[in-house]
């Protein structure tokens, strides 16, 4: 009887398979910068070379805000009535930051063309908890800025160009986004006694292994997530953190694992490592049999054999790999048992892609008997 019921889930499986193949996770492409070529000021060159865009005609004309209450309101921006400790600047071509008055707290700035955080127009604003400078051309932050807003908890400055991690920096932040930015250079002391920071987004700057001794993150003792996906690192980072959550290190060239990388790990329930050099070689046997995982993520590498994992995993992508067959019984975390009665030792796993690799179906049946709570397969 119970045999006749997994053929017919193993059935559903098999029609679901076609169902989810088409789904395919498309890596999303940097905003495109409003162009700042292609004019040619000088009739004479037309034709011949195309000069450099001259500053500031490259530069739209800045928008201006609505008449305010507020006397002390930027003309260039926008407040609220109903949000007095909020000030939006954002969307409106300017290129230098104004005066920010005491009372704001919410501060928005993306979308200009902002070159420079210089410390005039922060002076007073030291009640400041969130600043958003993302999508601006911002190639320095002066040092003493934002060390002064001790209040200060989210800093978004990503899509700039920055060429390394800000320093003086207050402890307070719980927030930084410095993605797509030019990073090559992490200061020492960078992040030092920031202990409340959650979040460290340094995804798709140029990152090597050396700009990552193993004290750059020792002070981050609440980090959850650490993006550094889209760098240049070849090995696994060293001193992440170990009550992370969330470790994202996609498109890098990492082709190795050490051993014990991953054993301190309290917490780590998400890992993505898609187009990196991985193989076999690379991968010891237990590397991954990490209790706290739930989503695993290894497409686009050089992997033959499938790792092994804990029960607890929920969702497995190895699409895009060298797989040539794959075996139940020797994956299965608890041991292929027909006699699994408690529902706690069934293993977890519900999403296993496997599409991109060198397998045929049918989908074996001792991968069905183990996984009983797959929902889908992608072969
Ligand atoms: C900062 O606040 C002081 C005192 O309220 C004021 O005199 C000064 O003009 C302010 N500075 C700026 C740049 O707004
Ligand atoms: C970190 O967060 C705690 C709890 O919210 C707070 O008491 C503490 O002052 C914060 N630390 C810093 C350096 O802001
Ligand atoms: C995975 O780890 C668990 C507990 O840490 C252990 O009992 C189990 O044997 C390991 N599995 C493999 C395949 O090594
Ligand atoms: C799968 O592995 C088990 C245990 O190692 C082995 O007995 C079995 O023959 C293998 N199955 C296939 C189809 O190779």
């Amino acid at each position: 009887m119970k045999a006749g019921v997994r053929l017919v889930s193993a059935l559903v499986l098999f029609l679901l398979m076609g169902a989810v193949s088409t789904q395919k996770t498309r890596p999303k492409k940097p905003i495109k910068r409003p162009a700042t070529d292609g004019k040619i000021f000088d009739n004479q060159l037309a034709g011949l070379e195309q000069p450099e865009p001259q500053e500031p005609t490259d530069f739209p004309p800045v928008i201006l805000g609505p008449s305010s209450a507020y006397s002390d309101c930027p003309r260039e921006c926008f407040c609220s009535p109903s949000y007095p400790n909020s000030l939006n600047c954002e969307n409106r071509n300017i290129r230098v930051i104004p005066v920010i008055p005491v009372r704001t707290h919410y501060l928005y700035l993306q979308n200009n063309y902002i070159t420079e955080v210089t410390e005039e127009p922060f002076v007073n604003a030291t009640e400041v908890r969130w600043i958003n400078l993302a999508n601006n051309r911002i190639h320095r932050i002066n040092k003493q800025v934002f060390g002064k807003i001790p209040a200060l908890l989210y800093l978004y400055a990503e899509g700039n160009y920055l060429k390394e991690v800000p320093s003086g920096l207050p402890a307070s932040l719980e927030q930084l986004r410095l993605s797509k930015n030019r990073i090559s250079k992490i200061p020492a002391g960078a992040f030092s006694k920031m202990r409340n920071l959650t979040l460290l987004d340094l995804y798709y700057n140029q990152l090597t292994d050396s700009d990552l001794g193993k004290n750059t993150f020792k002070d981050l003792n609440s980090l959850m997530q650490l993006n550094l996906a889209r760098n240049i690192l070849k090995k696994m980072p060293a001193g992440v953190p170990n009550g992370i959550i969330q470790l994202f290190l996609d498109r890098n060239s990492i082709d190795d694992i050490p051993k014990d990388y991953f054993k301190d790990f309290t917490h780590l329930a998400f890992v993505r490592l898609n187009r990196n050099q991985l193989s076999d070689k690379g991968l010891p046997k237990d590397v991954f049999n990490i209790s706290t995982l739930l989503d695993l993520q290894l497409s686009h590498n050089q992997i033959s054999s499938v790792p092994m994992f804990s029960s607890h995993l929920e969702q497995l992508h190895l699409n895009h790999n060298s797989i040539e067959s794959i075996n139940g019984t020797q994956i299965c975390p608890s041991g292929l048992n027909d006699q699994i009665s408690d529902e706690k030792l069934v293993p977890r796993l519900r999403y296993l892609r496997l599409d991109g690799n060198h397998l045929n179906p049918p989908i074996p049946l001792d991968i069905i008997l183990c996984f009983r709570h797959l929902r889908s397969i992608v072969l």
